[in-house]
């Protein structure tokens, strides 16, 4: 399988370490920790969900490794993200805190959070937390394309992942080709705008149009582009109805109105006003 290819179940992309991450994913950003966030995962994973992406900015690891330990789902079953706080200073020494919350031995993706401070410092012990077999893949997040490929010069290996603010309204034509082009598979955060993108006019006339509902219409969008994508959501329906999204296609014309909605002119930026 070449790199970026989908998986033969298409419903996962083989990234450029030879693992694969799944399409679908729960986003746990903005849960609070305790009942909210284990009742989430809890709910994903009976509803088939094999993909969790936390952070230990998050500050719900031990919620998400509360429900993983609960759950009838084999740990090898289930894909796993957290990502590197750069306050946290040490990848290595972060990542045996998270792997306690987390209770397991490694997780399966381990992402820079932001490129705080600049842009490389961080990668060598990213790199050593996945020589020591605490991280199977790891990558970045929030990264922008010069970014990405200062990272890749200073590496042994590349980036398997860059997550980033991406959906219809965040087009960011040129970061994803960015990404494609170096082998860098891109993942998208807020894929429903942190819920602002359900209201537009665009996006409600296209899901009367297949008769599906905007947050269906906008995780498809990204799918359709191989996109491996993470709503989140704390109620159990709407976890349900979000991974409801591998048994319509979106038409040309569809794919078309939905790009146009873009909002960021195309850009190579991850964000437009960094927080860090
Ligand atoms: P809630 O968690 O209360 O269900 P994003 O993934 O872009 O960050 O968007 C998450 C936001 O969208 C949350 O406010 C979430 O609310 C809301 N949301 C998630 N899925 C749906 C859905 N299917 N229908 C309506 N709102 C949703």
């Amino acid at each position: 399988m070449t790199i970026g290819a989908l998986t033969a179940d298409g419903r996962g992309r083989l990234l450029n370490d030879g693992n694969q991450i799944p399409l679908l994913g729960l986003g746990v950003w903005q849960m609070s920790d305790g009942r909210e966030c284990e009742d989430a995962v809890r709910w994903a994973l009976e509803l088939g969900y094999r993909h969790i992406d936390t952070a230990q900015a998050y500050g719900n690891e031990e919620s998400v490794g509360k429900a993983l330990l609960a759950s009838a789902v084999p740990r090898d079953d289930i894909f796993i993200t957290t990502k590197f706080l750069p306050g946290n200073r040490d990848p290595v020494a972060a990542m045996e805190q998270s792997l306690r919350r987390l209770g397991v031995d490694h997780v399966d993706l381990y992402l820079i959070h932001s490129p705080q401070g600049d842009a490389t410092w961080a990668w060598p012990g990213m790199e050593r937390a996945r020589e020591l077999g605490y991280a199977r893949s790891v990558g970045i997040s929030n990264f922008n394309a010069t970014e990405l490929d200062e990272v890749i010069g200073v590496g042994t290996i590349a980036p398997a992942v860059n997550q980033i603010n991406f959906s219809s309204l965040q087009y960011r034509k040129a970061l994803l080709e960015a990404c494609e082009r170096r082998g860098v598979v891109l993942e998208a955060y807020s894929p429903l705008g942190t819920g602002r993108h359900l209201g537009n006019q665009t996006v409600r006339l296209v899901a009367d149009r297949v008769e599906r509902t905007p947050a269906q219409v906008l995780l498809r969008w990204c799918i359709q582009r191989d996109i491996p994508v993470i709503p989140k959501s704390t109620h159990r329906d709407r976890i349900e109805e979000n991974a409801d999204i591998f048994s319509f296609q979106l038409s040309d014309e569809d794919m078309r109105a939905l790009d146009a909605l873009d909002e960021t002119g195309g850009t190579d930026r991850a964000v437009e006003h960094p927080w860090w």
